[in-house]
């Protein structure tokens, strides 16, 4: 089975699909898959973890640091490019695998055919390191000259960040360093390069960018080449930032590209190892879900657990590089079963940024802790409060997903819940992750409401994760994760006031928490949320939903006048209607899928799936998860695909109003692994028990992959008649799995196979 994502041939229209399709990453940081010569234009970039910069009132944004791999070969006077120039033959390709890029043209000038190959990777060993091998060949003899450097000129959105450029040369190596305009911090890129066969090379500078030009005399049909190697970092001192990435730089050309790339691929071979989900019956599923993989291992922090995983991944500046509820409630899945070292620093991330959170409530007055909907590395909200632009006014809209998307406080709550029962890492409450989960259960009983007259709490006023219904009262999603996130500040506590009762004490006096307490306590007995309507099992989505106008999509779509127009907001189509832009009341089925029926979970998929627009791409995994709880493989099939399968196509919403929002789509990514792994293999976690309950597509023979659940490592293969589950030979501990009805425990290194009782459509609705 191919792991090699490939175009052949050269279409214009396509370079910025490209750009995400062909992307590179280690976390630290992405590089577009644009070509080398490429200039802004067409949007190269290499976008870094973390480094946000603002210029004047415009968008927070990430940093895209200057090119280091900017290279260009100009025969004639003709700097080759397919933009530009005639060829016969383009390919890319990524083999995701090993995470590397390749390119092959042929182009032709005059009579002389020059064959040009490129090979890259953004190392996973040194983590601000970036390797490019360049190589070229002519028919006939020819003199060619390579200019290779330093490209400071570079894409931005709400730039320019970067100033102050200072460029150097010395050693043997050129540098580029420059400092970003809002927080004043350094960004350098050194480069240096070993060219096979001596050859002059005189340096061109201009104010942005360092670059050398090398004359080569290239006989016909012999190959000639070099290596570039790039060091690419930030900080807070200039000379020091400089010289640590000189230093790698020097490091890495003695290593040597070859041996850089085996290391390289060799944490590439782990991460699959851990993370490889074969299934035999399917290769478009197989390819399709294992280039969802690979898109999240590009962008996972393996190293900071300061920087989290923006909506967009590293793919650019687009959506301000904010971290939404989507790492928590999309991706963290993946992490926790297969690297949950890295769902550590996921949920971190969070600890480190309550001080911002606490800002938020404050702002709003309320207490404890109200996450930004749009996280940068401060925790400050970048969301503004006119997100959109309206495409017949041109004029910003009102938008309320800062001031009232208040599920963000539990969905990260619920993620360092999540890590801790999947772990039982103690050290993440201890660490801080209990003081986030108090302060947000504290955040949720300020901004409730207790209706006297019915004796309950209720949440009003919020937007929950359909966004075009803003601002309704007692959305059930929103009610059933504040009464979640209540209930896991009690157990937190209950937890360090066990084991660690010093930290609970002074967690307590810390926060004066004594007195909220018994607040707490009254709020969860008396929360309301919305339940099932006994006639129809249907969860109004909220308070008012089913008198909205019931009109089927299709009408709701004839009724829009221009492609990109905003459907929620005050003037949206669907703002007055019954259609949501994405699964709400169909997600909390999933995330609570203990808490209701089957019965409940098919009313609610019926009811919800015709009125949902799945105008987020963070939509379709939802209704495949559920369609495969409830047995219907073939219902969920589609969504799976469709999820898996967006970065392949970059068939998804590039604008909003007229805000671009393309880009890679990591929530997507991590929904197409769970709708194949928690969805049609139908693996669930309950009390420390693993459950399967499959659900395979008819077509698929098999569907295989490794879990780690609390530091034990197991691997499972689901086929139609059995589950086979495999215990690590090194683990200490066993484990209970339940598949089906039949439970069993399987000690260190033991093997067992359940029959697979199967879910068809329709099955275990008794509940
Ligand atoms: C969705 C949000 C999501 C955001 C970033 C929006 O279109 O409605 O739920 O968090 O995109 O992916």
């Amino acid at each position: 089975m191919s792991w090699i994502v490939e175009e052949i041939g050269f279409d214009p229209n396509r370079i910025t699909t490209n750009g995400n399709k062909f992307m590179l990453g280690n976390g630290a940081m992405g590089y577009r898959g644009t070509l080398e010569e490429f200039k802004k234009e067409q949007l190269p970039a290499c976008t870094l973890a973390g480094l946000y910069d603002k210029v004047g009132d415009q968008w927070r944004e990430p940093i895209n640091a200057p090119n280091g791999l900017f290279t260009q070969l100009i025969l004639n006077g003709e700097i080759l490019s397919p933009l530009t120039s005639r060829y016969d033959s383009h390919r890319v390709a990524l083999n995701i695998r090993d995470a590397t890029y390749h390119r092959d043209t042929a182009f032709v000038v005059g009579d002389n055919r020059i064959e040009v190959r490129t090979r890259r990777f953004l190392s996973m060993e040194h983590l601000d390191l970036i390797l490019m091998k360049v190589e070229f060949r002519c028919s006939q003899d020819c003199e060619i000259t390579v200019r290779t450097g330093i490209d400071g000129d570079v894409w931005d959105i709400n730039g320019p960040h970067l100033q102050e450029y200072e460029l150097s040369a010395g050693d043997g190596l050129i540098g580029l360093s420059c400092i970003t305009q809002e927080l004043k911090k350094s960004v350098s890129v050194a480069e240096g390069i070993t060219l096979v066969g001596a050859a002059e090379e005189v340096l061109i500078q201009d104010s942005l960018s360092m670059l050398r030009e090398i004359q080569i005399k290239c006989f016909a049909g012999e190959t000639y080449g070099f290596t570039k190697y790039v060091a690419v970092g930030f900080g807070d001192q200039r000379e020091q930032v400089s010289k640590t990435v000189q230093s790698r730089v020097r490091e890495a050309m003695r290593d040597r590209y070859e041996t850089l790339l085996h290391r390289h691929a060799l944490h590439w071979e782990r991460k699959w190892e851990l993370s490889d989900v074969e299934i035999e019956g399917d290769d478009d599923a197989q390819f399709a879900l294992r280039y969802s993989i690979y898109q999240l291992h590009i962008i996972a922090p393996t190293e900071s657990e300061k920087v989290s995983i923006p909506a967009r991944g590293l793919s650019g500046q687009v959506y301000k590089g904010a971290v939404f509820w989507d790492t928590e409630m999309f991706m963290l899945p993946f992490f926790l079963y297969s690297q949950p070292k890295i769902a550590r620093n996921l949920v971190m991330y969070r600890v480190h940024t309550l001080d911002g959170a606490r800002r938020k409530a404050a702002e709003y007055g309320y207490r404890g802790a109200y996450y930004a909907w749009e996280s940068q590395d401060t925790g400050d909200d970048a969301c503004t409060l006119f997100n959109i632009t309206d495409v017949f006014t041109n004029r910003p809209m009102r938008t309320y997903f800062r001031d009232k998307q208040v599920h963000i406080s539990a969905d990260a709550a619920y993620g360092i819940w999540q890590y801790y029962e999947f772990t039982g890492d103690d050290s993440v409450l201890l660490e801080g992750g209990a003081e986030v989960l108090l302060e947000c259960a504290r955040f949720f009983y300020s901004y409730s409401y207790y209706k006297e007259e019915k004796n309950r709490y209720e949440i009003l006023d919020v937007t929950g994760p359909d966004e075009y219904h803003e601002r309704v009262n007692n959305n059930a999603f929103t009610n059933e994760l504040v009464r979640t996130t209540l209930e896991i500040a009690f157990k937190a506590m209950a937890v360090l006031e066990s084991k660690y009762p010093e930290a609970y004490a002074s967690l307590m006096e810390k926060l004066d928490f004594s007195e909220d307490l018994g607040k707490l306590s009254s709020m969860l007995g008396q929360l309301y949320t919305p339940q099932p309507d006994p006639a129809t099992l249907v969860i109004e989505q909220f308070d008012g939903y089913s008198k909205l106008e019931d009109v089927d999509l299709r009408t709701l779509k004839s009724r829009i006048m221009d492609k990109n127009e905003y459907l929620g907001g005050g003037n949206g189509l669907a703002t007055t209607t019954q259609i949501l832009k994405q699964a709400d009341v169909v997600l909390m089925l999933h995330l609570f899928k203990n808490r209701f029926s089957q019965e409940v979970k098919k009313a609610n998929w019926e009811y919800y799936e015709p009125r949902t627009e799945h105008g987020s791409s963070l939509s379709s995994c939802v209704y495949a998860l559920v369609a495969a709880d409830i047995g219907n493989s073939d219902w969920a099939y589609p969504y799976f695909m469709r999820t898996a399968t967006i970065d392949l196509t970059g068939d998804s919403k590039q604008y909003v109003g007229t805000l671009y929002i393309g880009g890679t789509h990591p929530a997507a990514n991590g929904g197409a692994w769970m709708a194949a792994v928690l969805g049609f293999a139908g693996l669930h976690l309950r009390e420390g028990k693993v459950l399967f309950q499959p659900s395979l597509p008819e077509h698929w023979q098999s569907i295989a992959f490794p879990i780690q659940i609390r530091g034990q490592q197991f691997r499972v293969n689901v086929t139609a008649t059995e589950v086979v589950i495999l215990s690590d030979n090194r683990n200490k501990l066993q484990q209970t799995f339940q598949v089906g009805t039949e439970e069993r425990t399987i000690e260190p290194g033991g093997r067992s196979s359940f029959p697979n009782e199967g879910k068809r459509r329709g099955d275990g609705l008794a509940g």
